[in-house]
């Protein structure tokens, strides 16, 4: 009598897993197909959807440029974040790599709860604004006078008229 008792417990035990384990995988499956993120290589696989979204705010900000810039667009004219069709989003993760080598070799680069590097070194740091820090000028009178950076002693004077604004 008494095993039977504990027989029926155990079976309902399993049951009650099994109905629970059911449960908690189709709602992962179901949550990953609407959505979240298909196509991460970079970005931790676990990244809170917040997150996700202040690392994109946050790289558009510094190159200065719209979503567009790095995703393809895709079905009825809205963006398909998971493509990889554009170079420039590629470039992106190249980008984010280096980013995180120079702040962990070069400077105190810190890991967050997520495993992502914080540190000194920001995509704002070289780009300020513009996907192309590259090209950036110093100004239409560096030809003329030489960059201002090379003045050494003490700040540069501020000459008005000679940057034309
Ligand atoms: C400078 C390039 C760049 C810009 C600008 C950018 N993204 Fe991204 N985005 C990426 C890269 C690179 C990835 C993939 C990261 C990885 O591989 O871990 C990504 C991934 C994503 C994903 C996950 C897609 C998936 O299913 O894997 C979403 C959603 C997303 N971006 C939304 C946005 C939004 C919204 C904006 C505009 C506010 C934006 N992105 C701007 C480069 C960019
Ligand atoms: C150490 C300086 C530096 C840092 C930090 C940096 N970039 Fe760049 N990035 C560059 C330079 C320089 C270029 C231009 C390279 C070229 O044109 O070949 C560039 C080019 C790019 C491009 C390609 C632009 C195009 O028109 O094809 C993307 C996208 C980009 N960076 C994204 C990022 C993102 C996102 C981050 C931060 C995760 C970042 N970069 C951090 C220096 C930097």
């Amino acid at each position: 009598m008494k095993m039977l008792v504990y027989k029926k417990t155990t079976t309902i035990i399993c049951l009650l897993a099994a109905v629970t384990f059911a449960a908690l995988t189709s709602m992962s499956s179901d949550h990953d197909d609407h959505h979240g993120p298909k196509n991460l290589k970079v970005l931790p696989k676990n990244i809170p959807h917040e997150m996700l979204h202040k690392v994109m705010d946050d790289w558009s900000e510094a190159l200065g440029v719209h979503c567009n810039f790095c995703h393809a667009g895709g079905e009825g004219g809205k963006l398909d974040f998971a493509s990889d069709a554009k170079p420039e989003k590629n470039m992106a993760r190249e980008m984010y790599k280096m980013t995180a080598k120079i702040n962990t070799k070069y400077f105190e680069g810190k890991k967050d709860s997520l495993n992502m590097v914080i540190g000194d070194i920001k995509c704002a740091t070289c780009h300020r604004g513009s996907p192309h820090p590259d090209e950036v000028k110093f100004g239409a009178d560096m030809n003329n006078h030489g960059p201002q950076m090379m003045h050494h002693d003490g700040p540069a004077p501020v000459k008005p008229d000679s940057t034309g604004k």
